[in-house]
């Protein structure tokens, strides 16, 4: 199995599995907290992704016969360098290349997809209920789909659009489904309602990875072009079955169609958020089900949210290639990029190949606060530190910076109005760390380093 030849989340779990990123996990596990427990524990320690083979609600007796669950597609950089199929090292250039509409490869339409073969459209049989959708953190109001990416159309423009949108079940049929305002669906709710009418929307689960990947992205058109661009060939995709909405994946493992009613809210949260708190409830659209559909022997997929792949997705594949933009701009020297997705989009570091002169990483931790509203803090490193590793970035900040000098503050600029640390509209105080070695105060011996061992041969 090779990168190249991913089209669905089955031959994604094929190429993790010889990658050694797959855990099979053979014993029940209730889908109340238990599952979204073990999630988050192997994205914390960078353990494979699990693939849940007998999960239950809450009487290990009574499993969801026939489905299997999975999260954590895309948790950390190996899994999504082989998402990607490139190197870790080559993600933010990958990344920016597939979001430059000029790469944009369109979708082709099919007629038959393997979901369309286990459908059920007559109402009193509709019931979510029934499907192993988790409640995750323990403070969760209830059980949310949070991996479901929604299809959408603008009834006026009929641009298609891939987004995610927390989900909770509210009834047999019934979803609130949140829906911030400066989204691309929120406008395409808002025009079909204020005509009184409702929207038809599809949300698919268990997908090959670039479109889980293109879902997070903000982008002009739509964003299964991204996914095209990625796999280097047209996604297939196909019309839902009691929606007009004809871009939905072909090769998803679940589908639920419906409606996006008019002039309907209802209370749904709190839930885990991208900050790593918990938010408020909210007032959202109601999404009513007309149509399941599933893939035989269906494999559910989640993301656990609050937590790494939660923030993988949404706030550092989208991010890296324009923080590498402003960065390279403000200095030649920017060799890569990382948001670490354990800082929750708000820290980023830059690492220099070499620095030309002493200003440099202040200059550059200057572009990236303009990137962005969201960074907050801007940590600049040399050419030897690993970024993609917790404990070299604090080796690096506990040895090369001198804090009464190598730090510099930025008060009262815009960040997140999520962001705990500023104030409700979002002001507050950004921070440049230079943590680069060199600042000609005293020499350094050369640093200490073990060439890593594969640990499997002396630990089995
Ligand atoms: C796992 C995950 C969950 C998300 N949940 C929500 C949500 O509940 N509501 C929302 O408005 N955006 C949510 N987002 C953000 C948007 O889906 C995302 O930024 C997307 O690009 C918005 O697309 P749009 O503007 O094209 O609609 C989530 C993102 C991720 C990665």
């Amino acid at each position: 199995m090779r990168p190249a030849d991913v089209y669905d989340l089955r031959s994604y779990l094929a190429l993790l599995e010889a990658h050694g990123q797959l855990v099979r996990v053979r014993q029940p596990v209730s889908i109340i907290h238990e599952a979204a427990n073990v999630g988050a524990t192997c994205e914390r320690l960078q353990q494979p992704a699990p693939l849940f083979e007998c999960i239950y609600e809450d009487d290990p007796a009574r499993p969801f016969e026939g489905w299997r669950l999975f999260s954590s597609a895309l948790a950390h950089p190996e899994r999504v360098a082989l998402a990607l199929g490139c190197a870790k090292s080559e993600i933010t250039a990958t990344m920016a290349r597939v979001l430059d509409p000029a790469n944009a490869v369109p979708p082709v339409r099919v007629n038959d997809a393997p979901w369309k073969r286990n459908v059920i459209t007559d109402p009193d049989k509709i019931d979510v209920r029934t499907l192993p959708i988790p409640k995750h953190a323990m403070g969760d109001g209830g059980r949310f789909i949070t991996g479901g990416v929604v299809i959408s159309k603008h009834p006026e423009t009929g641009i298609g659009n891939l987004s995610y949108n927390r989900m909770e079940i509210l009834g047999p049929r019934t979803l609130g489904m949140n829906i911030n305002q400066w989204r691309d669906l929120q406008r395409a709710h808002a025009a079909a309602e204020a005509k009184g009418e409702r929207l038809g929307v599809a949300v698919a689960i268990g997908l090959d990875p670039a479109i889980m990947i293109a879902a997070g992205c903000k982008y002009e058109g739509d964003e299964t072009n991204i996914a095209g661009a990625i796999r280097g060939r047209p996604v297939e995709v196909t019309r839902g079955i009691t929606v007009d909405v004809d871009t939905i994946p072909a090769h998803a493992e679940l589908v639920l169609e419906g409606y996006l009613l008019p002039n309907a809210r209802r209370r749904e949260g709190p839930l885990a958020e991208f900050h790593g708190y918990y938010g408020e409830p909210w007032e959202s659209p109601v999404f009513e089900v007309t149509a399941i559909g599933w893939r035989d022997a269906p494999i559910y997929q989640t993301i656990v949210p609050g937590w790494h792949e939660h923030i993988y997705i949404g706030n550092v594949l989208p991010r890296e290639p324009l923080l590498m933009r402003f960065v390279s701009h403000a200095s030649k020297n920017v060799r890569a990029v990382h948001i670490p997705p354990y800082t929750n989009g708000f820290l980023v570091v830059v690492q220099l190949a070499k620095k030309t002169n002493m200003g440099e990483p202040r200059n550059i931790a200057l572009a990236a606060f303009a990137a962005h509203p969201n960074f907050r803090v801007c940590v600049v490193v040399d050419g030897d530190v690993d970024i993609y590793d917790p404990s070299d970035l604090l080796w690096a900040l506990t040895t090369r910076v001198d804090w009464g000098q190598d730090v510099f503050t930025v008060p009262r600029a815009q960040g997140h109005e999520m962001d705990p640390a500023n104030d409700s509209k979002g002001i507050g105080t950004k921070i440049g760390i230079d943590a680069t070695f060199d600042k000609g105060r005293r020499p350094y011996g050369q640093r200490v380093s073990y060439p890593l061992v594969e640990l499997a041969k002396y630990l089995a």
